[in-house]
């Protein structure tokens, strides 16, 4: 006898099946535009970016981690830089090929990149993080911490919460998001042998008067002795 397909949508829900990496690569695709509308003119991100280009030699290759849209971090890196771009979407991939023609874009995800050891002078990743699984993030400064050259740069924005989950209506899309809070963030840049520099907490205005959290970090990797 056939299931009842009400029974079927009772017991199995999207949220079930979906793994999390395709939840945020479908979510950024039905999302579009939207997002970079939403964001693209915080003044916060635009302070580290520039704190990441005064650290540079111009030149330098930069990987973008979940570059989104490309506006403005990836447009910005890449004017004086080599930026390769690396995001889950193909629809904000093919907006930041228009915001930054000049970088390298990738779809892939993040936590299963492969690039040689020691290859790029900063990783760049700016409100990314916070769509990692937290089981992940370990495992991707240890990545990052490979990527980079002696004397290279991280400088991201990490989620404040920690756990996992689904937010329902996240600018019109179920978005799965993950993080390990601050400690264990810091414990996991350490533990891939990268030196924190800086590790801040900066509140924003999301433009609606909702305040969100995040602590943005720079850490170096040591340059051999
Ligand atoms: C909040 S947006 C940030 C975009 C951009 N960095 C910025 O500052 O506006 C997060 C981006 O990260 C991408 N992303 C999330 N998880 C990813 C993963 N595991 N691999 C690659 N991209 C990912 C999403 O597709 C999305 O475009």
């Amino acid at each position: 006898m056939p299931i009842p397909v009400e029974r079927i949508r009772r017991v199995v829900s999207l949220r079930d099946v979906v793994q999390p990496f395709d939840a945020v690569r479908l979510g950024y695709d039905r999302i579009g535009s939207r997002y970079r509308e939403w964001s693209g003119t915080g003044p916060v991100r635009l302070q580290w970016v520039a704190r990441l280009l005064d650290e540079l030699r111009p030149g330098s290759v930069i990987l973008d981690l979940g570059c989104g849209p490309g506006e403005p971090a990836t447009r910005l890196l890449s004017e004086r830089h080599r930026v390769i771009g690396v995001d889950a979407s193909f629809v904000q991939l093919s907006l930041a090929r228009k915001a930054a023609p000049a970088a390298m874009l990738v779809q892939a995800d993040m936590t299963r990149f492969a690039l040689r050891n020691s290859t790029v002078d900063a990783v760049a990743s700016f409100y990314a993080l916070g769509h990692v699984p937290s089981q992940l993030h370990a495992p991707l400064f240890a990545s990052i911490a490979n990527w980079l050259r002696p004397g290279g740069v991280l400088v991201t924005s990490t989620p404040v919460g920690a756990g996992d989950g689904i937010e329902s209506d996240w600018l019109g899309v179920d978005m799965f998001f993950g993080g390990i809070g601050p400690q264990a963030t810091r414990n996991a840049v350490n533990a891939a042998g990268l030196r924190i520099e800086a590790f801040e907490a900066v509140d924003e205005d999301e433009g609606d008067g909702h305040i969100v959290r995040f602590n943005w970090l720079i850490a170096r990797k040591p340059n051999k002795e």
